[in-house]
């Protein structure tokens, strides 16, 4: 069958490089894609991702026979329901149950509905009404924007002031646009981050092996939030006991209150979470894969992707075989210097295929081709992965993979997996 990958960063080059080794694979095509995609998928860069007429349109054309969606925004354009309308599978949810991540009003709303553990939260579009909350409850406290703000919208305020500026700003500066023309703000968690993953059919929900992402810039859990500096998997604070627990009263529980809110939700429903001495609460739900989750995630899946993507469509996702090997995966990020400020485009990068002969599969997020040459386009160029028998073996490999690999401005952090390792 021919399949259709929408996005072009690391995790949409580890799908397609998992798409790529099933034997019901045939033709792979990547809108836009990328240079480390364009091995196992024709890039189309003319179609935007967020154009379903002309999504649809080269899909008919081309023969496709499943739409693969990997960033939010073509979720919430509706993208699935567009596909599903025209005749053609996709994995995914709908514009209607992709609205879990697309708000968070709504998402705070169903948890707290069906007694799922997340963080007490109020909703305000009134300037001094939020404020006026905020001086009630105090501080630590948590301030988001309610829509879409591509992972910015969200500001972990230590004192009163930070919490009544980051009002102001969301709510009468509208820093975010209309993702901030109402705010959430939440109680502040304690604990250890995870994200458990799950694939579902909207009746079946199925756990993937569990992953701990590093959003912070710097070693040490230090600097600027990004969109995530590296990962592993799995991650040992989710113990079996926990992961059994999360399936059951976090992501099942959200799938059935999605169906019976008249939002059946398949694909790929991502919990982000906190391991509170409560126990595990969600911090957030993603309507897609994590980046850079999936660079760990789906190359210690033992099973085949197009079976399981199709199967979530199709509704039989308790008829497939699949399983997740014992190792471990670690996915370093390469930056460019700056990232997640101002940084320069354009520049040659070496060692890619030396790295790769160390043992490593390297993910590409931020590249282009110039004059037959790979240079970045990023703020997160590359991620590093590498599989091991244990957390230690995938963590040496992945650096190893890192130290072959060279650009102007390079930086990564040295420290990925800490936690893990400091379990030991
Ligand atoms: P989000 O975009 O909702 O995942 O938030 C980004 C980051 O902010 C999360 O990964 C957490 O580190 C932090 N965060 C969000 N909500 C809370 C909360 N209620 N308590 C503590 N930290 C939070
Ligand atoms: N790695 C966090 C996310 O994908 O939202």
């Amino acid at each position: 069958m021919n399949i259709l990958i929408i996005g072009s960063g690391g995790r949409e080059h580890a799908l397609a490089w998992k798409l790529a080794q099933s034997p019901k694979a045939d033709k792979l095509y990547a809108v836009p894609g990328n240079p480390g995609m364009a091995e196992v998928a024709t890039c189309v860069p003319d179609v935007s991702i967020t154009d379903n007429d002309a999504l649809v349109a080269f899909s008919k054309s081309h023969d496709v026979d499943l739409v693969v969606v990997g960033p939010e925004v073509p979720l919430t354009g509706g993208v699935v329901d567009a596909m599903t309308e025209a005749g053609i599978k996709a994995f995914g949810p709908t514009k209607l149950a992709a609205e879990v991540e697309g708000s968070k009003s709504f998402s705070k709303h169903v948890m707290e509905k069906y007694g799922i553990p997340t963080a007490a939260y109020a909703v305000f579009t009134d300037a001094d009404k939020a404020r006026a909350y905020v001086e009630e409850q105090g501080a630590p406290i948590v301030i988001k924007a309610d829509g879409l703000a591509a992972g910015k919208g969200v500001i972990v305020a230590e004192t009163k002031e930070q919490a009544l500026e980051a009002v102001d700003a969301i709510l009468k500066d509208e820093a975010f646009g209309v993702a901030g023309s109402s705010v959430v703000i939440e109680e502040f968690m304690e604990g250890e981050e995870a994200s458990l993953l799950a694939f579902t059919d909207g009746e079946t929900v199925r756990p993937m092996i569990s992953a701990q992402d590093h959003k912070r810039a710097y070693d040490g859990d230090k600097g600027p939030n990004t969109g995530g500096m590296g990962t592993y998997a799995p991650a040992p604070v989710m113990t079996k006991d926990l992961v059994d627990e999360v399936t059951e009263r976090i992501l099942r529980t959200m799938v059935k209150a999605l169906k019976a809110e008249g939002r059946t939700y398949k694909g790929c429903l991502y919990a982000g979470l906190m391991i509170t001495k409560e126990g595990p609460k969600v911090v957030e739900f993603n309507a897609r894969f994590g980046d850079p989750e999936t660079q760990v995630v789906i190359p210690l899946l033992r099973g085949d992707l197009v079976e399981i993507m199709l199967a979530c469509a199709e509704g039989t996702l308790d008829k497939v075989d699949f399983s997740w090997e014992k190792g471990a995966a670690v996915c370093v990020v390469l930056a460019s210097g700056g990232y997640p400020g101002a940084y320069k485009k354009g520049v040659p990068i070496d060692g890619i295929k030396k790295a790769e002969s160390l043992g490593t599969l390297i993910f590409h997020a931020g590249t282009a081709e110039k004059d037959g040459k790979l240079v970045t386009a990023g703020g997160r160029v590359l991620g590093v992965v590498a599989k091991g028998m244990d957390i230690r073996s995938a963590v040496d490999r992945a650096y190893k993979g890192v130290e072959a690999i060279s650009f102007e401005g390079e930086f990564h952090r040295k420290d990925i997996a800490h936690r893990a390792l400091e379990r030991l």
